[in-house]
């Protein structure tokens, strides 16, 4: 019943401020329920891209906020908790990489940034990706320039085998996803031994080799649909068994190895509570704010990817 005023609440809100709620795939049930629209960060970042809303409410973490503030300079961004980061952004602070480049002048790389990074680095860099068109991306860039790919080194390897264009990848990984080990996920297929494996590519080569698809979080409701087959192991974060359950009715959705370890829960994601989005909403705050001249290089690499995809 609190949930349902909460949400309502929201629901006013959202038209008094003429505001647009995006929220991604790993956000909480409730949250995803009040979102004008829910999806991957390729997803999210169009949507970013063609809204005409004064306010856009970000359902998600700190990065995506900032995708959608490069591209809307003149919009209000705001986020239900400010502090709900990423590991994988971490793992690749401006100040390093620009360290790292500046040590390999001689190579000219041509960097290709992982979304998952914050807004210096996008200004730093040549394009930006998605899980769900990295490999498209990397074929795109030039063919007489090495490849700096940053920050997970897991996405940056499953993108070197779909593509076979050798790349240099930053040690950075998600803390989520590298908590799956090959053993969870043999375990729970013995259990389940008809069900096919759905894995995202932020996770380790040694699962990646188990996994019968291997793909971005949108495109995992659509291969569950559209497979055949009645059940599915899902290795991700656990956020996403809410639309799975609700778009693939009938057939089983398995949560990855959650049985067997508690690591399927992102800290950053679950950050986001109604509660949070409800005076987000009301004060118009926390906003992303960005300096100018770094939001307006990273609005270079953030629309060549959208160009390219
Ligand atoms: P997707 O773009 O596939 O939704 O991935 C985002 C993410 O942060 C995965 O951990
Ligand atoms: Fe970052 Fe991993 Fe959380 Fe995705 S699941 S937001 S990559 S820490």
């Amino acid at each position: 019943m609190a949930s349902i005023d909460l949400s309502e609440e929201i629901l006013e809100l959202k038209r008094e401020r003429r505001a647009v709620i995006l929220a991604h795939n790993y956000q909480e049930g409730p949250i995803q329920d009040v979102a004008d629209y829910v999806g991957d960060s390729l997803g999210l970042s169009r949507k970013a891209a063609e809204t005409d809303a004064e306010v856009i409410a970000f359902c998600g973490v700190h990065f995506m906020g900032e995708t959608a503030k490069i591209l809307n300079p003149n919009k209000k961004v705001v986020l239900p908790d400010i502090e709900a980061g990423c590991s994988l952004a971490d793992s690749c602070p401006a100040d390093k990489l620009r360290e790292f480049l500046d040590a390999n002048k001689e190579k000219n790389y041509y960097v290709i940034a992982y979304i998952n990074c914050s807004a210096e680095v996008k200004a730093m860099v040549d394009v930006i990706c998605t899980s769900g068109n990295a490999a498209k991306i990397a074929l795109s860039a030039p063919a007489d320039r090495p490849i700096l790919f940053v920050p997970d080194q897991n996405l940056g390897s499953w993108v070197i085998e779909q593509t076979g264009r050798p790349m240099d990848l930053w040690q950075g990984s998600c803390y989520v996803h590298v908590e799956f080990t090959r053993k969870s996920i043999e375990d729970i297929r013995m259990r389940h031994p008809d069900a096919k494996v759905v894995a995202h590519p932020e996770c380790t080569l040694a699962v990646r080799m188990l996994a019968d698809e291997v793909c971005s979080t949108e495109k995992m409701i659509s291969y569950c649909r559209d497979t055949p087959a009645q059940s599915f192991i899902v290795v991700t974060e656990s956020g996403m068994l809410h639309r799975l359950r609700r778009e693939v009715p009938g057939k089983e959705i398995i949560m990855g190895p959650t049985e067997l370890c508690a690591c399927s829960d992102c800290r950053f994601m679950k950050m986001n509570t109604l509660e949070k989005l409800r005076d987000c909403l009301a004060n118009l705050s926390p906003e992303i704010m960005i300096e100018e001249g770094i939001r307006a290089r990273a609005e270079q690499s953030v629309r060549r990817m959208l160009e390219l995809s």
